[in-house]
């Protein structure tokens, strides 16, 4: 959670860090900061609000460096004012530290401070490592922040300057990303790497318990003991254009229209000529694969919803038993994991703590993790013991869209990539499946058509607020990520329920004004699904039906409206069917002028637990 941004060069620093921390806001935007370095000393300028309200604040109080740190935050400890905001600055104003993440012995830290006389201005857990940094004035910026670094526990990335240092920023991480972008005669330091793209595609992820010291002419790794650590460049593949909105009217849009190149984009390279799947960036042990006897899927929010779908898949190809776990729980069921178990970790940012907990904590049971990120070199990626990655660029809308439909997508081929390496399912099967999952591009191309139709549909829905989404089997989980997708970003109630568990309770909610959306694309369950639906009808709910092209007549009686979305076999139809309940999620909340880019009390990336 929060965005942190750093500049040392020769330009105004402020003109990189402002656009920074404009891109970095879906990490968090309820209050923005900067601190920078020129020749009156060490200036802070922040405000509550969004980063609009620190451009104004700017605007009528300059500030010049060309040095300085930024921060968007999203509240974890003390509430969202300005006060609150950071950069957090040390009792005589030479220290200012930008801080994303938690630490955790925050209280035990503030208490020895104040007892030696430090005076807080914040009620936030960042301040204690801008006082820490002032009790260690006889040492280098550097020094201090490596001994700073040893006495905070939590997630920790910093980002601090000093006046009597003013050419450098000092940097750490632990826990929450950070990324270095190198220029020409400048450096760049960031959460994210679109926060620095425009000026420089050379990146350096930081791993966990480093200290980076920053001028406009190096950058120096090293652990936290001071020995020196090798420095991996790598050049990013993709333009900042790609992080921008490209024409939509927002990010979420721009995502959802995406989503056929991104899946081409994913699926790039995993299939060979004769239909075999490959994934040459998994280094996972045939063995291994072959000794497996039990997997677990563990991930939050919407790819929870993709390890939904992992499990039928999973099970359907394999015959190995499949457990899912919303990542938050994992640890507290005492799961009987051991090292024939495999747990696949989803998480688009690769970020999540509770995904990174879970997934570490089935390590030390001696399972095996592989994890599925959208971002390379994160956490997830460089924590579990293999890595698939989907391709789907930056998504930047909070609300998931094209990360997820990527995932579903990638955790098809790996279900039947385990088949194939496994045997468990004949050649010939894996080939029509995998043949059909190269078809999914042109089959979602196909469902994104139905924007139109869907935004008709929801204006009769400016009004209602309370909307259920049903379905079975496969069609389940498409049902909870319809329902998610709308309680995000409209802000209404949503339920996603197996349909067939609606007469056990929530039926009785079922009244004339509920809005009941159906999904039964899965032919096993269809059938059922209608009488459930039915029932719901009877009870007087408006009834949506999201079924296959084909299908239409099947359903005419029972549905108010009929959303038909290309059929592909199998589980696959999942991936198209979730195209059109995000643009009915999309259509209710822009008819409502909500801001679906940042939907309120939302963070993309959750760094707490
Ligand atoms: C946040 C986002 C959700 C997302 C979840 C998991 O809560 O608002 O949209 O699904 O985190 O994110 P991850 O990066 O682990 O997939």
């Amino acid at each position: 959670m929060c965005g942190i941004v750093g500049y040392v060069g020769p330009r105004p620093a402020l003109d990189v860090l402002v656009p920074g921390l404009e891109g970095l806001e879906y990490r968090g935007y309820d209050s923005a900061g900067v601190a920078l370095i020129g020749s009156d000393g060490l200036a802070v300028t922040k405000t509550a609000g969004r980063m609009a309200d620190l451009v104004s604040a700017l605007e009528s109080q300059p500030v010049q460096g060309s040095i300085g740190i930024g921060h968007t935050r999203w509240a974890t400890h003390g509430a969202p004012t300005t006060g609150n905001a950071h950069p957090h600055r040390d009792c005589d104003g030479s220290v200012a530290v930008i801080h994303n993440g938690i630490v955790e012995n925050w209280a035990a830290l503030r208490q020895q401070l104040l007892a030696t006389g430090h005076e807080f201005s914040s009620e936030t857990d960042t301040e204690v490592i801008a006082h820490l940094i002032e009790e260690r004035a006889g040492l280098s910026l550097a020094d201090a922040v490596r001994e700073v670094m040893k006495l905070a526990e939590g997630a920790l990335a910093i980002a601090v300057v000093r006046t009597d240092e003013p050419d450098r920023i000092v940097a750490a991480r632990r826990g929450s990303p950070l990324v270095i972008g190198r220029g020409q005669g400048e450096n760049f330091l960031a959460s994210d790497i679109p926060a620095f793209l425009k000026h420089t595609k050379n990146a350096i992820a930081v791993d966990d318990d480093r200290v980076v010291e920053m001028t406009a002419d190096s950058v120096a790794i090293t652990d936290l003991d001071g020995n020196p650590t090798p420095i991996a460049e790598r050049e990013i593949e993709w333009d900042l254009e790609a992080a921008e909105k490209g024409g939509y009217s927002t990010f979420m849009l721009k995502e959802i229209y995406e989503q056929p190149t991104a899946i081409t984009d994913t699926l790039r390279g995993r299939i060979d000529g004769t239909g075999r799947i490959e994934f040459s960036e998994l280094d996972l042990d045939t063995k291994i694969v072959r000794m497996i006897d039990k997997v677990f899927v563990v991930a939050c929010g919407t790819s929870y919803h993709a390890a939904m779908m992992a499990k039928y898949a999973i099970e359907r190809w394999t015959r190995l038993p499949v457990e899912i776990d919303i990542a938050s729980e994992f640890r507290y069921r005492d799961p009987v994991l051991d090292d024939r178990s495999l747990v696949i970790g989803i998480s688009q940012s690769g970020e999540t703590i509770d995904t990174l907990a879970a997934i570490r904590y089935a390590q030390a049971q001696g399972a095996t993790v592989v994890g599925l990120s959208n971002v390379v070199d994160s956490a997830l990626a460089r924590d579990a013991d293999a890595v698939i990655y989907t391709r789907s660029g930056p998504e930047i809308g909070v609300a998931a869209t094209k990360t997820f439909t990527t995932q579903l997508v990638m955790l098809q081929l790996f279900g039947l990539y385990l088949a194939q390496q496994r045997g468990a399912l004949d050649p010939g099967t894996v080939g029509n499946l995998v043949a059909a999952i190269q078809e999914l591009p042109q089959t979602v191309e196909r469902a994104l058509k139905l924007e139109d139709q869907i935004r008709e549909m929801t204006t009769e829905w400016s009004e209602t607020r309370d909307f259920f989404f049903l379905g079975r089997a496969g069609d389940f989980p498409v049902a909870m990520e319809g329902a998610l997708k709308l309680k995000e970003i409209a802000y209404v109630r949503a339920e996603g329920y197996p349909a067939g568990e609606m007469k056990h309770g929530p039926i009785s909610l079922i009244e004339k004004g509920v809005v009941v959306i159906g999904v039964a694309t899965d032919s096993h369950v269809r059938a059922k699904t209608l009488s459930n639906m039915e029932e719901m009808k009877a009870r007087g709910g408006t009834i949506v039906m999201v079924v296959e092209e084909g299908d239409e007549d099947d359903v005419a009686s029972v549905a108010d409206h009929i959303i038909a979305v290309p059929d592909s076999p199998d589980l696959l139809c999942i991936v198209n069917a979730v195209v059109p309940l995000q643009f009915l999620a999309y259509h209710v909340a822009t008819a409502r002028s909500l801001d679906v880019d940042k939907p309120r009390n939302l963070a993309k990336t959750v760094t707490v637990e």
